[in-house]
């Protein structure tokens, strides 16, 4: 099942540009250039605000889900990990929408969350792997993604395909509620149907990133760093090297350093940083610097612009396609998720059945 490859893993990260064509191929219509979503027996358009719920990889899909919702459709989101979110028992907004992301579409504490805001009359959607699990029946609107099984415990085409989902969610609600016209939707599409080509390009590079996991793998400790919609992928980044090499890491919000972290580095501490050019590309170089002037190493990935703008002096960089900031977050998780793998190799962990982990969570 595995085929040429050594890890359902490294499978699954390679799988990426076949399964996010897949799960877009449900969310636009390629002959109109629309949107779609699945039928519902709700008004979209009377969505005023949303909660999101999930764990893990899932709750950083969710929070990249967050920035597009509130910056597209303007409608503001709550976000919260499952196990806070059902025991603090948040009042939540009438005729609130609550979203729950979930590969499995099991886990304990994302279901329980889940039947808490449905008791709370809720609206309840749902984007799942696992069609059918009990999320996917319990929720009023399905999303299905079309990732296929994951087997390798760290999740990485799934996070994908939500991110593809969530993109799409953003724009349709921008489109019902008024404040994305046919124009504008179509370049959303656009963009969109590039990301299958563009995680192909990103997957060029894994021979790059495999070459340089060396530099990574002695360290006790890892920073990584982004703003925006970057930031979550850099908490993203930080959990795929804790679970399967071991080492400490963080993400951090670029902003965020110098209110603690930055006490952290020193030639011992590389620090990976997650900038696309763009808006946000200034800020985080800035804070980058910041980091240098500290004797910090640093791990630069962005694209050929950023890179001829802030590369040098970088311990390395790793380059990816120049993109739009809407799928930057799909195509940067391609090199977070094979550093994480390639240092895993170095190290000689169990990149498939990572000690202590399960693929499925069903205990709370
Ligand atoms: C990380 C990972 C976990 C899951 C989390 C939620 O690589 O796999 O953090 O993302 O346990 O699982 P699901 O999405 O099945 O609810």
């Amino acid at each position: 099942e595995r085929g040429n490859y050594r890890h359902f893993m490294q499978k699954e990260i390679f799988e990426q540009p076949t399964v996010v064509a897949q799960t877009l191929s449900s969310y636009v219509r390629q002959a109109d250039q629309t949107v779609a979503l699945p039928q519902m027996d709700f008004d979209l358009s009377s969505i005023e605000r949303m909660t999101i719920v999930a764990c893990g990889t899932s709750y950083y899909a969710g929070m990249v889900g967050k920035y597009w919702i509130e910056e597209f459709a303007r409608v503001p989101v709550d976000i919260d990990v499952a196990s806070e979110f059902r025991y603090r028992e948040p009042p939540l907004p009438k005729g609130g929408l609550a979203l729950f992301i979930s590969q499995s579409g099991e886990t304990a504490d994302t279901l329980a969350a889940l039947r808490y805001c449905k008791a709370q009359g809720q609206t309840i959607a749902a984007i799942v792997n696992v069609p059918t699990s009990t999320m996917a029946r319990e929720a009023d609107l399905l999303l299905p993604i079309h990732a296929g099984p994951e087997i390798g415990v760290a999740s990485t085409k799934a996070f994908t395909c939500q991110l593809a989902v969530l993109a799409a969610l953003a724009a349709k609600l921008a489109v019902v509620k008024g404040g994305m016209d046919r124009a504008e939707e179509q370049e959303v599409v656009r963009h969109l149907l590039e990301a299958p080509a563009a995680l192909n390009s990103a997957l060029d590079h894994d021979d790059d990133i495999a070459a340089m996991a060396h530099l990574i793998a002695p360290a006790r400790d890892v920073l990584y760093l982004g703003r925006g919609p970057d930031y979550p992928m850099a908490m993203e980044g930080a959990l795929k090297l804790k679970e399967i090499s071991y080492i400490h890491a963080e993400g951090y919000a670029s902003g965020e350093m110098k209110h603690g972290p930055i006490a952290l580095i020193d030639e011992h501490v590389p620090v990976i940083v997650i900038a696309p050019s763009g808006p946000l590309f200034e800020k985080t170089v800035s804070n980058m610097q910041e980091v240098r002037a500290r004797g910090g190493k640093i791990v630069l990935i962005s694209d050929r612009e950023g890179l001829e703008e802030a590369g040098e002096g970088c311990l390395a960089t790793i380059e990816m396609p120049r993109v739009h900031p809407l799928i930057a977050p799909l195509v940067y998780a391609v090199p977070v998720q094979l550093l994480a793998y390639h240092v895993a190799l170095v190290k000689g962990t169990d990149v498939d059945q990572p000690r202590n982990l399960a693929k499925s969570v069903t205990v709370e």
